[in-house]
């Protein structure tokens, strides 16, 4: 497949994103933020005290034969990602327990040094109806850079601080789920995407570790 002269800006590209990023030119990206399927693995449905079904993950991208057909999808898409990084790039990959160790695993092994761990701790999270284990109220995202030895990798540690009254930013952030006015829903009021993050996951956090506006625009 032919590979794009350069990358297309401020677009929305819908396609598959392995044969997509293969089109890219090697070493275009500052950063690429991830948010792959989770590969659930949900078995029979879940329902509340008042029996209400719960609308959970049950799509089709959702599923796949095997840990290792996931672990295929991973390798393939996270590979090209690689080589459309710059060696300085870096790559956000948020994930739940049910794939993050997984797609971790996938990422050490293709050379990606990891940066952070960063935990999400939901305030607002849906309770275990079941009340057979802990609520769930957390997602990890895991930030890497390309090359181990890059210590240039965008990361803007002096606004941040001053954004947080002083203080370092953690790795512990706290917001709530998307919900309300921000959940994006169809004319029947259903939600329109089963996983819509909130966008307070990208707002003054992982905008300020892209360097935008970097490519050669010429
Ligand atoms: C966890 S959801 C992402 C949700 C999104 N971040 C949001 O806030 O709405 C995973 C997404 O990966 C997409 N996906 C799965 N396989 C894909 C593929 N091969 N190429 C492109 N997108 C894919 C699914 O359609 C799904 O929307």
């Amino acid at each position: 497949m032919a590979r794009r002269r350069k990358p297309p800006v401020d677009q929305i590209v819908q396609a598959d994103c392995v044969a997509e990023l293969a089109r890219m030119p090697d070493e275009c990206f500052d950063m690429c933020f991830a948010d792959p399927p989770y590969n659930l693995q949900l078995q029979g449905e879940l329902h509340r005290p008042d029996r209400s079904r719960v609308n959970g993950v049950e799509d089709t991208w959702d599923q796949f034969d095997s840990m290792s057909a996931y672990d295929e999808f991973t390798a393939a898409w996270m590979s090209e990602v690689k080589r459309a990084l710059k060696p300085n790039g870096t790559l956000w990959v948020i994930g739940t327990y049910h794939n993050i160790y997984r797609v971790g695993k996938v990422l050490q092994d293709l050379g990606f040094w990891i940066l952070n761990d960063v935990t999400w701790v939901k305030k607002n999270p849906m309770p275990n109806f079941r009340g057979v284990r802990f609520t769930n109220a957390t997602e990890s995202l895991i930030w890497a850079v390309r090359d181990q030895e890059r210590k240039d990798y965008t990361f803007n540690y002096a606004l941040m601080k001053e954004r947080n009254e002083g203080k370092q930013m953690r790795s512990d952030w706290r917001f709530n789920l998307c919900t309300g006015n921000e959940r994006i829903k169809d004319c029947d009021g259903q939600k329109v995407h089963s996983t819509q993050k909130p966008e307070a996951l990208d707002r003054g956090r992982v905008q300020e570790t892209r360097a935008t506006l970097r490519w050669d625009r010429d």
